[in-house]
């Protein structure tokens, strides 16, 4: 069953210059398929992300997310009910608990009763002896772990993920490689994921490279 469903999307800025990013990408995610998204830099591929999670809004093209349609008004509760973010940075609020942090995006939802959810997945990351530290105590491998528990806090269809270990080492790397793709294996979630390492791609269903607005297959 497919989680996304993209059809010839467009985004064109127009400001400081003209700059057509995306000229018709099209791409399907099923539940349970992992896809990565390659390309060089500027290329557009984190604004395609963007767009992919209801971020950014496309000029042109459709987009379906949990058969929903995930352009427009919808997109916000989408985000919050459907869709887990990972960011290159982490985005932790640095000056919050790691368990305050994963507990957000429900909160967000005004759903009261994670609190067990999210100890579990803090076992699963590795975190369990970190619950009530600081994000800004943690290293950086620890606070991207933290940063795909808190994605899948509110138990989203669709991960996606943005260079999440584009600032890591590889042994750091690696780590939140197999979490990603086993979260998404064993969970059954669609998992897209924009990177430049090899290995990371290797592992995934499907890879992508961005080129020319467009999704080429590898
Ligand atoms: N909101 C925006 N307004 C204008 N230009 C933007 C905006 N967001 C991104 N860009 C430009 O679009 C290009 C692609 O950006 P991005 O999607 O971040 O590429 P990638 O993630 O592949 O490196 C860059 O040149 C960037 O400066
Ligand atoms: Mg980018």
């Amino acid at each position: 069953m497919s989680v996304l469903v993209a059809k010839d999307l467009t985004k064109t800025f127009l400001h400081p210059a003209k700059c057509e990013l995306l000229k018709g990408a099209s791409l399907t995610v099923d539940l349970g398929e992992t896809v990565a998204i390659m390309g060089p830099s500027g290329v557009g591929k984190s604004t395609l992300l963007h767009i992919l999670g209801t971020l950014d809004t496309p000029d042109s093209g459709s987009l379906e997310i949990s058969n929903h349609n995930a352009i427009g008004e919808k997109g916000a509760f989408l985000r919050n009910q459907h869709i887990g973010f990972v960011f290159q940075n982490y985005n932790l609020l640095e000056e919050y608990s790691v368990l305050e942090n994963i507990l957000m995006p429900s909160r967000i939802g005004r759903e009261w009763g994670h609190e067990e959810r999210a100890k579990k997945l803090l076992k699963e990351v590795g975190l369990e002896n970190h619950t009530h530290h600081l994000a800004k105590q943690l290293s950086g491998g620890e606070k991207q772990r933290a940063a795909i528990a808190r994605a899948l806090c509110n138990n989203p269809n669709l991960i996606l993920a943005d260079e999440p270990s584009g600032n890591l080492d590889e042994e750091n790397s690696a780590k939140i490689h197999d979490i990603l793709i086993s979260t998404a294996k064993n969970l059954n979630k669609g998992l897209i994921v924009v990177t430049h390492n090899r290995e990371l791609a290797k592992e995934c269903d499907v890879v992508y490279t961005l080129h020319g607005g467009r999704l080429e297959r590898l």
